[in-house]
């Protein structure tokens, strides 16, 4: 058997199973996976991934080996592996997967080394950590690497400020920021799965309840969105004021955290920033008050503060931990504040994953033709990538569209017809 760490290989039958499930919502995917097994785009290959271990990462582990790599799959947050699905990788596609849901920092750390240890050619990201333990603690491994690939906003974010520093040492493809990505799997995406990750956790009515969210990129307004069709009474919280001024033309309300603070019955961040949510605001909050995060790291509600504030802590349902504060009050945290879609859930569905892991095998394969005009720098997806996902994706929900006819065409390049 393929080396690996994964919870228990007993597991593995019902991740095969799984996964079976996902790989029907994923056609986009699924015909890649058909031209990777006849062309071999990446024969040769060795890839170093590090994402959710989740069914549909499992989807594109296959299409990445089909396409001739050797791939390596560590997890991307210590609590959203699926255990099932690793071992379903390790027994049924010979897949090294390093991964345990509930591992601690330093686990998670070793597994992120045991992932590189085969030299990998390319990185594939969600949030940077690979990149950051290479530049960091593995420099040696730095011949070998040709580029890599992101797959969050946070983790663009910290390698963009890498570039701008000068310190990045090879090119990143930045599948974030391609608009079949995060048009789709940030929104639709997260505005689901966060509904999904706090109603499995606590099983509340949302209808009635006061949601606070903070931010309103991309995920805030999927998740606002699907908060208030769910009958909640939504109120954002922004730094940005153009997206404030979007929350209130959307018919949110918007406030500053500090008043927020005193009216929500359940918060929920999702703003890539740290401490959004502190000893200040829960100082203020109703007993009661549920806390969950949606962000990429869990950073975003300062949990020592709220350790620090409170003279009991009891987990009261699995994902959930009561925080007794010191006048009795009770504060809820979800998830211990890591990304609750995937710690209490299962993640985006697969229908949405499909648009974003067909950027990742198609940005893999991009890597290996141009890697060497590349600099060390951040590129967005190549728009003719992204067409092509649309265009994919459209086809297999079976929905045509116009297209231009030429007197339209000839219409858009002159400048000259007008009033
Ligand atoms: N990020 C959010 N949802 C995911 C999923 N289902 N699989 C992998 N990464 C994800």
């Amino acid at each position: 058997m393929v080396e690996h760490d994964v919870k228990d290989m007993k597991l593995a039958e019902r991740g095969k199973l799984r996964m079976e499930w996902s790989r029907q919502f994923m056609p986009v995917l699924n015909s890649i996976k058909e031209k990777f097994a006849k062309k071999k785009p990446l024969r040769n290959i060795r890839i170093s991934a590090c994402l959710h271990v989740t069914t549909e990462t499992g989807n594109l582990m296959e299409a990445l080996k089909l396409g001739g790599a050797d791939v390596r799959l560590t997890a991307s947050n210590p609590l959203s592996t699926q255990d099932d699905l690793a071992a379903a990788l390790v027994r049924f596609y010979d897949i090294p997967v390093f991964s345990i849901k509930g591992e601690d920092n330093a686990t998670y750390y070793k597994h992120i080394h045991s992932a590189l240890d085969h030299k990998p050619h390319i990185t594939m990201d969600d949030g940077a950590d690979l990149v950051n333990t290479i530049h960091t603690k593995r420099q040696m491994l730095l011949k070998d690497i040709i580029g890599g690939t992101e797959e969050t906003t946070t983790g663009v974010i910290r390698l963009k400020a890498m570039a701008k520093h000068n310190v990045l040492r090879y090119p990143i493809i930045a599948v974030n920021d391609a608009q079949t990505k995060h048009f789709f799997d940030n929104r639709y995406g997260t505005g689901q799965s966060a509904i999904d990750g706090i109603l499995r956790s606590t099983n509340v009515l949302i209808a009635g309840l006061n949601f606070v969210i903070a931010g309103y990129g991309w995920c805030g307004r999927g998740l606002a969105r699907r908060a208030q069709g769910a009958g909640a009474r939504v109120t954002i919280t922004e730094i940005d004021p153009l997206k404030a001024i979007e929350a209130v033309m959307d018919g949110y309300d918007v406030l500053p955290m500090s008043e927020a603070a005193k009216i929500g019955d359940v918060f929920v961040t999702v703003t890539g920033n740290k401490n959004v949510i502190g000893r200040q605001h829960f100082l203020k909050m109703k007993d009661g008050a549920i806390l969950a995060n949606a962000g990429h790291f869990n950073v975003e509600i300062d949990i020592p503060a709220l350790m620090k504030l409170s003279k009991q802590k009891k987990r009261i349902r699995e994902f959930v931990d009561e925080f007794t504060l010191a006048d009795g009050r009770k504060i809820h945290l979800l998830g211990e504040g890591r990304l609750i879609n995937l710690a209490a859930a299962e993640g985006h569905p697969a229908m949405v994953m499909d648009m974003s892991f067909a950027n990742q095998a198609l940005s893999v394969a991009h890597l290996v033709r141009v890697s060497k005009t590349l600099e060390n720098a951040v590129y967005p997806v190549p728009k003719e990538i992204d067409e092509e996902i649309a265009r994919m994706k459209l086809k297999t929900m079976g929905i045509k569209i116009d297209a231009l006819t030429a007197e339209q065409k000839k219409y858009l390049a002159d400048w000259e017809e007008g009033t």
